[in-house]
């Protein structure tokens, strides 16, 4: 029986290294010129600093990998949450966004965090710093609505 037990743990422990060589593609694509919602759109210091804290690494092209994205199978989680984050919003791409897209996902920036589901919960476990106070979402929030005021309304 102890033998058994000791095979199936090398057994994992094999499987476990031999894993560490699936990993996914973490390098980011590039962020093309002038497209940035920093260039294409007016972002103040305050609204830059929540969005490189709290928001860059899912919705830019600027991820900062942490320490564990080396490790399978943590990196599938994340690469996962990356991807589809990028799909959502890309605020290195926001210049190529129609104005009917930005204008919605202003305010799904505002309802998101108002309602606290974004950043995502579990990036908080990590990244402590990165949960936002109420001052910092209404800065957040007042810059969406301030944006979205200057979108021109389609006929
Ligand atoms: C750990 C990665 C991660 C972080 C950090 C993060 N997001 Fe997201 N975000 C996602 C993922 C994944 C989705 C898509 C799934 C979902 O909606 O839950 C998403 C969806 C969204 C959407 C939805 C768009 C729509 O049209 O439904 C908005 C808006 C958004 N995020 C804004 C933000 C803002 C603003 C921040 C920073 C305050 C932020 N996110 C931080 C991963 C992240």
């Amino acid at each position: 029986m102890k033998k058994i037990i000791k095979i199936v743990l090398i057994a994992l422990v094999i499987g476990l290294i031999a894993a560490q060589f699936i990993r996914p593609n973490f390098s980011n694509p590039p962020v093309a010129a002038g497209q940035t919602v920093e260039e294409s759109a007016g972002v103040p210091p305050d609204v830059q600093m929540v969005l490189s804290r709290s928001c860059n690494d899912c919705h830019s092209n600027k991820t900062i990998y942490p320490w564990y994205s080396r490790i399978t199978p943590f990196n599938w989680f994340l690469a996962d949450h990356i991807d589809e984050g990028r799909r959502e919003v890309n605020f290195s791409e926001w210049g190529t966004y129609s104005n009917k897209k930005k204008a919605h996902k202003l305010d799904e920036i505002c309802e998101k965090v108002e309602d606290g589901s974004m950043p995502l919960p579990s990036y908080l476990w990590i990244h402590r710093d990165a949960g936002l106070n109420a001052d910092q979402k209404k800065v957040l929030c007042d810059w969406a609505k301030a944006e979205k005021a200057k979108i021109p309304v389609e006929p």
